[in-house]
């Protein structure tokens, strides 16, 4: 890899457990190595790192622990994943789990990966809208977010998403010196006739051109690409399309729909047989899926939804 050229950081999240964040961090890993880039995935689920499971290796022994509180560096805590171009940062945090990660603590850990010398860095996050979730998943290049068509987990990926753009307004106004008037606004949100964050977002802009500069430049960069998982009919699909423009909408963000993968009972056994799904079924329609909305996510595309492929049933 070229020396001057600096890895890109994505990060998987979306509220909810249990939606398929893991599996598919592992096997959009396991998709760009085999097409020959690098790869590190980096297990952020500070409290719950399972994702050596999914890639049929034993939990490593070593973990991000020794990164926080040793000092280790991140080369050195990178396992082998079976296959030569992917490797696995483990992300236990003992001691840590159940608080805070200093803000600067996080910023010296993404600093130290963004020189991993690599092509790709997966970040797989936990579930809810922790502070460290939050603060991994804004710090990444690409903001990733995984639901399956259910109207719990699509609830949690709103809410999730509506957090971390709070939070990202929350220190970009802090930075520019414009806390009090985000403050303000919310404390008084409903003298102000404010109900959604669209429409705090309207009236923070309104406040002042410098405040509207600023809030412009952060939605126009904020880009969160969604993946709808365990589809279990074509009707399903359409439901990344609905989420989009419920996005739009109310929070007046630009999401982005890299793809769908169907359900499959496969992926459960192949976790409890410690087996990589990529490389026990590479001609599965899962691992087509995952091929096509990682080139999506390359290239910054999003999936196209032809008409007939919303026919209840037909999969
Ligand atoms: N496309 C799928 N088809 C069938 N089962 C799936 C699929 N994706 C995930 N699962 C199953 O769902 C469970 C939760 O997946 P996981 O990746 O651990 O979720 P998360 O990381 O979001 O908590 C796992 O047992 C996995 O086998
Ligand atoms: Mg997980």
């Amino acid at each position: 890899m070229g020396k001057n050229k600096r890895c890109e950081i994505w990060a998987i999240g979306g509220g909810k457990g249990g939606t398929g964040k893991s599996f598919i961090t592992s096997s959009i890993g396991t998709y760009l190595a085999t097409k020959g880039k690098q790869v590190v995935l980096v297990d952020a689920d500070w409290g719950g790192a399972n994702l050596h499971s999914f890639l049929g290796t034993n939990r490593p022994q070593n973990s991000l622990t020794d990164f926080f509180e040793k000092k280790v560096p991140l080369k050195e805590l990178i396992v082998n994943c079976g296959i030569s171009e992917l490797g696995l940062i483990m992300g236990n945090l003992p001691s840590l789990d159940s608080g805070d990660i200093k803000y600067a603590q996080k910023i010296k850990f993404f600093n130290h990966i963004k020189k991993l010398d690599t092509h790709y860095i997966l970040i797989d996050l936990g579930a809810g809208s922790h502070s460290n979730t939050m603060d991994t998943f804004l710090l990444a290049d690409k903001m990733i977010v995984v639901i399956v068509p259910e109207i719990t987990a699509i609830e949690n990926m709103y809410h999730f998403i509506k957090n971390v753009f709070f939070r990202k307004l929350k220190t970009v106004l802090q930075a520019h010196g414009a806390k009090d008037s985000l403050q303000d606004a919310w404390k008084n949100r409903e003298m102000h006739g404010i109900k959604t964050l669209k429409e705090l977002i309207t009236y923070l802009a309104g406040i002042s051109p410098h405040i509207k500069d600023i809030i412009d430049k952060e939605m126009s960069d904020f880009r969160i690409h969604i993946i709808l998982n365990q589809i279990k009919s074509s009707r399903d699909i359409a439901v990344g399309t609905s989420i989009k423009s419920v996005c739009n909408k109310f929070l007046g963000l630009h999401t982005l729909y890299a793809g769908y993968i169907e359900y499959d009972t496969c992926v459960t056994s192949c976790i409890n047989k410690k087996q990589q799904y990529m490389l026990t079924y590479p001609f599965s329609h899962i691992a087509k899926s995952i091929g096509r909305l990682s080139d999506n996510l390359m290239e910054g595309k999003e999936v196209t939804v032809a008409k007939d492929e919303c026919v209840p049933g037909r999969l």
